[in-house]
């Protein structure tokens, strides 16, 4: 009675401790893919602080095309190490440039990560500016160029940063002034002349023989005023010619 409830016992126990292992490799394994899956979830495709590459490479170089390989990819996570290096000043290396959702015709997602903390993803602005500012040797290590080797989101460097020579509300201010000034420069030579006018009242003088043509100018603007204008004018057309 005893023997046969150790044995049992025995095998209970045996049982508890496969299943407990079952268990625990269970859950080991689960631990792993969840981590596994963390990992991967730093790169995922439409990743808010990801971007995407496009290469044609084909296109770009024909019969002297490359084959898009684990090289190749390397020397894309490298030379983007090394824009990052430059931009933000940290010790980025290859393995903080993580690339996923790699496609046979070579499109790829990738983030960055900070070397401070690796679970922590560079901002999709700091890695934006990072592309655009090493665009050409970006480029030139893949002998691709804008329209062969595409960030997606990121404008291409002719456009970015084209600035006109005289920018638009420069063009309108300057018009805008220039009015202004002009306005000035007429309200200050009329109230000269509406003074010289003044002055001339007292002493009036003899008219000469440009009467005619003035009264002729300013004959729109009404017969009640155009001695008076006819004054002016003269004296004007006199100060002038002096
Ligand atoms: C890294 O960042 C994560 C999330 O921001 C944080 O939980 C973790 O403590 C950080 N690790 C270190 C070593 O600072």
């Amino acid at each position: 009675m005893l023997r046969f409830s150790l044995s049992e016992l025995l095998q209970l126990l045996k049982n508890f401790c496969f299943s407990f292992s079952g268990k625990m490799l269970e859950k080991i394994l689960i631990l792993l893919c969840l981590t596994s899956a963390a990992a991967g979830q730093l790169c995922k495709p439409d990743a808010s602080d990801g971007y995407k590459v496009r290469l044609s490479i084909k296109t770009a170089l024909g019969d002297q095309a490359y084959l898009w390989d684990e090289k190749e990819m390397f020397l894309f996570r490298s030379t983007m190490a090394y824009a990052m290096r430059g931009q933000l000043n940290q010790q980025f290396d290859v393995s903080n440039i993580i690339v996923c959702e790699e496609t046979a015709r070579v499109s790829f997602w990738f983030v960055v990560t900070s070397p401070l903390n690796t679970s922590n993803l560079v901002d999709k602005k700091s890695v934006e500016e990072a592309v655009r500012k090493h665009r050409n040797r970006i480029n030139s290590a893949f002998l691709l160029t804008d329209e062969t080797l595409e960030f997606e989101g990121i404008p291409r460097t002719l456009e970015a940063p084209f600035t006109p020579d005289t920018p638009p509300w420069l063009i309108v201010f300057g018009v805008v002034m220039g009015a202004v000034v002009a306005g000035i420069i007429v309200f200050i030579g009329f109230s000269v002349v509406q003074k010289k006018r003044k002055k001339n009242k007292k002493t009036p003088e003899d008219e000469d023989s440009e009467e005619e043509e003035s009264r002729g100018k300013t004959m729109e603007n009404g017969a009640a005023n155009e001695g008076v204008y006819n004054m002016s004018f003269t004296d004007e057309e006199r100060f002038t010619r002096i």
